[in-house]
């Protein structure tokens, strides 16, 4: 479990005043698994950060993940009403309100609708308001969750006596921290490969247009090691981390990596060319899932590239990899620069991008009040947020 505690000026900059992190006990899977441990645990997160940050937390944002989100593609189409054609913002909010009106099966619920580029008689347009048409069409990326997967989370901050101000997606979130506006535009995908799962998303012409969450991660990795080269879990991490690379070369062939027992195990060699091919089928077939979900051939005619991120991609070739399968250039992602230096690292892309759209609904919702009172006060005010 990740929070960060941030402010915002009246300028809009950000500030990140807190930070804290313990291990997740009771989670697995974006499932709550152990109640009472896993509040307990979250009820430490926050003093940490509470005190850190010097303020108080009465409400948080927060991430989630797991298999039970799902994302499907909504399109509608209206006419335009007025009779020489001209768009009005009544008929975008028509066809906004169709697209975002989908049904959804008995226990689920939405968490996003995100808006997808507009289309005047099938033609892109960025905002068409004004310009004439006969029809008006628009696609939303509608995400929905689990109804008891949610409220359980809901529930779990709840029990710290803290209200959730708005939930959102780890894919999404991450996203939005590792894609800059200029990426989006181009067409990316962003692939966050944390521990236990994969989160995606997929972007073109600045919107995202699909997301996905692949229940395989860095932990599958170490496993798999683990059952491969007969060795103890923190010796496969170590050597994951240590010599381990996402693709196998010609070299590591006849290399030997000496891992030093104690007594009972004793000590051992291993081939640098099976520990390196292990990690390489995971990874083959994890980037393969997600290729064939979002398509190949809309990958490479639609993206300019893919940006990796999370823990895993700190793995050595990863991106070499990726570039493979994927068939479009890929990258190991880097954050802005105005995040400071411990927040660098790739594993703090969800709660970092959570604090931002946090932040941005924050600002929103200010400046609105601000409208609706005329000048006044623009206070500070901070966030709890928790990545899983
Ligand atoms: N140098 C490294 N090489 C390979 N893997 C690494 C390296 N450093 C960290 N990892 C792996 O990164 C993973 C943790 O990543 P991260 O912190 O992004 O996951 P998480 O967000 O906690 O998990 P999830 O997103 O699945 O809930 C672990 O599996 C860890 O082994
Ligand atoms: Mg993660």
């Amino acid at each position: 479990m990740r929070a960060l505690v941030g402010e915002v000026f009246p300028d809009q900059s950000l500030n990140i005043i807190g930070r804290a992190e313990v291990d997740s006990v009771g989670i697995a899977k974006g499932r709550i698994q152990n109640f009472r441990q896993a509040s307990d645990r979250l009820g430490e997160l926050i003093e940490r950060a509470e005190s850190g940050a010097g303020v108080t937390i009465d409400s948080v944002y927060l991430a989630l993940a797991g298999a039970h989100l799902e994302g499907a593609s909504h399109p509608a189409v209206t006419r335009v009403r007025d009779p020489s054609n001209r768009v009005s913002p009544r008929d975008l909010q028509r066809v906004d309100r169709e697209a975002k009106s989908k049904e959804l099966a008995a226990g689920r619920v939405y968490i996003h609708f995100i808006r997808n580029s507009y289309r005047l008689d099938g033609r892109r347009v960025e905002d068409p308001v004004g310009m004439t048409a006969e029809e008006v069409g628009v696609t939303y990326w509608l995400l929905h969750g689990g109804e008891k997967a949610v409220s359980e989370h809901i529930h779990l901050v709840n029990s710290q006596s803290l209200k959730v101000a708005d939930v959102i997606v780890s894919s999404v979130a991450s996203a939005c921290m590792v894609a800059s506006a200029e990426e989006k535009r181009a067409g990316c995908l962003t692939v966050d490969i944390g521990a236990g799962t994969t989160d995606y998303a997929l972007y073109e012409h600045g919107s995202i247009v699909r997301t996905g969450s692949i229940p395989v991660g860095g932990g599958h990795l170490t496993n798999d090691l683990t059952v491969g080269l007969r060795v103890l879990p923190d010796a496969a991490e170590e050597l994951k981390c240590e010599r381990g690379a996402a693709v196998t070369e010609p070299g590591d062939r006849g290399e030997t990596v000496h891992l030093y027992g104690d007594l009972t195990i004793g000590d051992k060699a291993i081939d640098l060319s099976s520990l390196n091919r292990i990690l390489e089928v995971r990874l083959e077939e994890l980037f393969e899932l997600i290729r064939d979900e979002c398509g190949e051939s809309r990958l490479r005619e639609g993206s300019s590239g893919a940006l990796l991120t999370g823990g895993t991609s700190r793995l050595a070739k990863v991106d070499t990899l990726a570039e493979r399968v994927l068939g479009i250039p890929a990258r190991v992602a880097s954050h802005p620069d105005w995040v400071a230096e411990e927040l660098q690292g790739p594993e703090s892309s969800t709660v970092l991008g959570v604090l931002h759209y946090a932040l941005e609904a924050e600002a929103d919702r200010q400046a609105a009040q601000a409208r609706r009172r005329g000048p006044g006060r623009v206070g500070r005010f901070s966030r709890f947020l928790r990545s899983s």
